[in-house]
């Protein structure tokens, strides 16, 4: 994988917030920047979870959710004008001990080259900067093997559910 961390410090601030994180990505052409305060479209949001196969829900009560929602975190494909929303993953929690992941996904176009873990990554880090150490998220049946590569610890039945404990 190729490093294209071509965005400067400042760019990155100004367009997606504080703490916002360039991603590697083998096509040196496309820059993909990781942003928790960068606010979402709700229909691009909308068009991103669609993507992926999930069905759509109420846009006011995700407006909400997210209102209400930890931590939201963004994959935007860089563009100095219109940013595009590549990906997205939020977590639940009461921010001081406990956290829950939800809504991983990772546009088709851009699935299987290190993004999704990138998204883990940064949310991990987040969280364990807030302090929290028990996190837990409910995986869809064909994607538990991404969480446990990833060193999550699987419910004893090795179902739906993971944990993951910062060490
Ligand atoms: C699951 C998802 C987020 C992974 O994102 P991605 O960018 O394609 O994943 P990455 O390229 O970062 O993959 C990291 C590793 O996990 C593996 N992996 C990716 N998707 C996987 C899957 N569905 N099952 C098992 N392993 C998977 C990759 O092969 C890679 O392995 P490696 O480190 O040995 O090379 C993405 O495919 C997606 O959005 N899927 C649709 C929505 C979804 O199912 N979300 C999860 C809900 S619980």
């Amino acid at each position: 994988m190729i490093s294209s961390c071509l965005l400067t410090p400042e760019v990155l601030e100004q367009a997606y917030g504080q703490g916002a994180r360039e991603c590697l990505f083998a096509n040196e052409q496309i820059n993909l920047v990781i942003s928790q305060y960068r606010q979402f479209d709700l229909l691009e949001l909308e068009r991103l979870l669609t993507a992926v196969g999930w069905s759509r829900r109420p846009m006011r009560r995700v407006h909400r959710a997210l209102e209400h929602t930890l931590l939201n975190v963004g994959l935007w494909r860089h563009d100095s004008q219109f940013p595009r929303l590549v990906g997205f993953a939020r977590c639940t929690g009461d921010g001081v001990l406990e956290a829950t992941v939800w809504d991983v996904a990772i546009h088709p176009l851009y699935q299987g080259g290190g993004l999704g873990k990138q998204l883990m990554d940064y949310i991990l880090e987040s969280l364990k900067e807030m302090g929290i150490e028990r996190v837990t998220l409910f995986a869809d049946p064909g994607v538990v093997s991404f969480y446990k590569r990833q060193g999550w610890t699987l419910e004893p039945q090795g179902h739906r559910c993971a944990f993951w404990y910062a060490s």
